[in-house]
């Protein structure tokens, strides 16, 4: 196998949502792609030919964790994280930095970066934006993010501001780290576009960070409180103003309806710990909205949850028998929720797919969004 280099291919539109292709050393993989979470080097549950059969083609780590468990030298003794994981095909990571702020006991951060404790062991590190790009490098993965700082409350003004000035300068860091390396080969980079909701500062960041040219770009700071209302502004706002031929990558996000209009929008990348999470609590998604398996009235459905689904657990079980698994608190249970709630949402993505490539989008994404209840969270 000859090992290419990363690009993004767009192959087509239809509005805003946009049809492509990433192309990595490990592998291609189509967008709008959802990637399943793998926080811990494992899709919790289930094994990477789960994954892959439920139709994921890159999935995402995070380098907090691993770094602080098994550790990066371990990781990269081992081949880097494809081979210790068991994985060939594309992986992205996480720098770390939104981690280390949501989980760090703690933490302190200045503008060299931030030291936090491990949520593990209480043990002290520094996380740098230079020491974020080390990690990701020695662990392999095929895109790499930089070494932000999101704001998660609404925050007041002068916090916003703080945080986006320095994940600016974080930014070129970032960049001047990785660019003149080996790795920068066969590594994608993507920048994070943060300014919280506050649209000039939006505006500022997504005109800063890409006027360094990074492989792609993400935006950062969603999901983490706003309403949906002020989710799809930014998302559309920041949209406007990243370059067409680099992919777009909304983080964090999503439930299938933030899914659908994420990609109305023009986002070509997500990821999500949302469908598996739930999924381990018997919440189950179906094209009408979310259930709980664990409900009186599945008791004696002896035909698969949902008859659309082309998942493992639907062909070969009955909603009444996911609900006696979970009510008796065996393993499958959650295992075969996790492997449904993906497969429900990367047949949302190819459903997508082909809705754009056919120039019916539009059309799709009202009748999904028609049918389909969200849940509050
Ligand atoms: N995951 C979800 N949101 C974010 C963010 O703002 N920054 C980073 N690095 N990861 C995220
Ligand atoms: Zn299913």
């Amino acid at each position: 196998m000859t090992k290419e280099k990363f690009s993004f291919r767009l192959s087509g539109t239809d509005g805003a949502a946009r049809l492509g292709q990433i192309t990595t050393p490990h592998g291609t993989a189509q967008t709008p792609i959802f990637m399943p979470v793998a926080t811990q080097a494992t899709v919790k549950g289930l094994t990477f030919d789960e994954v892959r059969n439920a139709g994921a083609e890159t999935v995402l780590s995070n380098a907090y964790h691993l770094y602080l468990r098994p550790g990066v030298d371990r990781i990269r003794d081992a081949g880097g994280l494809h081979r210790f994981m068991g994985w060939a095909g594309p992986v992205l990571t996480d720098s770390g930095g939104y981690q280390a702020f949501s989980l760090g006991a703690l933490r302190r951060i200045n503008d060299n970066g931030i030291l936090f404790r491990s949520h593990i062991d209480g043990s002290e590190h520094l996380f740098t934006p230079e020491v974020a790009i080390r990690n990701q490098q020695l662990f392999g993965a095929d895109i790499i993010m930089c070494f932000d700082q999101c704001v998660f409350s609404a925050g007041d003004r002068s916090d916003v501001r703080a945080a986006m000035d320095r994940t600016h300068r974080w930014a070129r860091v970032c960049y001047d780290t990785h660019a003149p390396t080996a790795y920068s080969g066969v590594q994608a980079l993507f920048g994070i576009v943060q300014g919280g909701t506050i649209p000039e500062f939006r505006d500022e960041s997504t005109e800063l960070v890409t006027s360094i040219p990074f492989d792609g770009y993400a935006i950062g700071g969603l999901a983490v409180g706003e309403t949906k209302e002020e989710m799809h502004r930014i998302t559309r706002q920041v949209c406007e103003g990243l370059p067409s031929d680099k992919p777009r990558y909304l983080m964090g996000v999503g439930s299938p309806e933030d899914l659908v209009n994420g990609v109305a929008l023009g986002v070509d990348m997500f990821d999500c710990v949302l469908p598996t999470r739930v999924a381990r609590n018997g919440a189950l998604f179906t094209p009408t909205g979310r259930i709980n398996i664990a409900n009186r009235r599945y008791g004696d459905q002896d035909v698969p949850l949902d008859e659309t689904c082309d998942c493992y657990a639907c062909q070969h079980y009955s909603a009444a028998y996911l609900r006696h698994l979970f009510k008796a608190g065996e393993m499958l249970g959650p295992r075969m929720a996790s492997v449904h709630n993906l497969r429900f949402v990367l047949r949302l993505m190819e459903q997508m797919r082909d809705a754009i490539a056919g120039g019916r989008f539009v059309e799709f994404r009202d009748r999904f969004l028609g049918a389909y209840q969200p849940t509050d969270e």
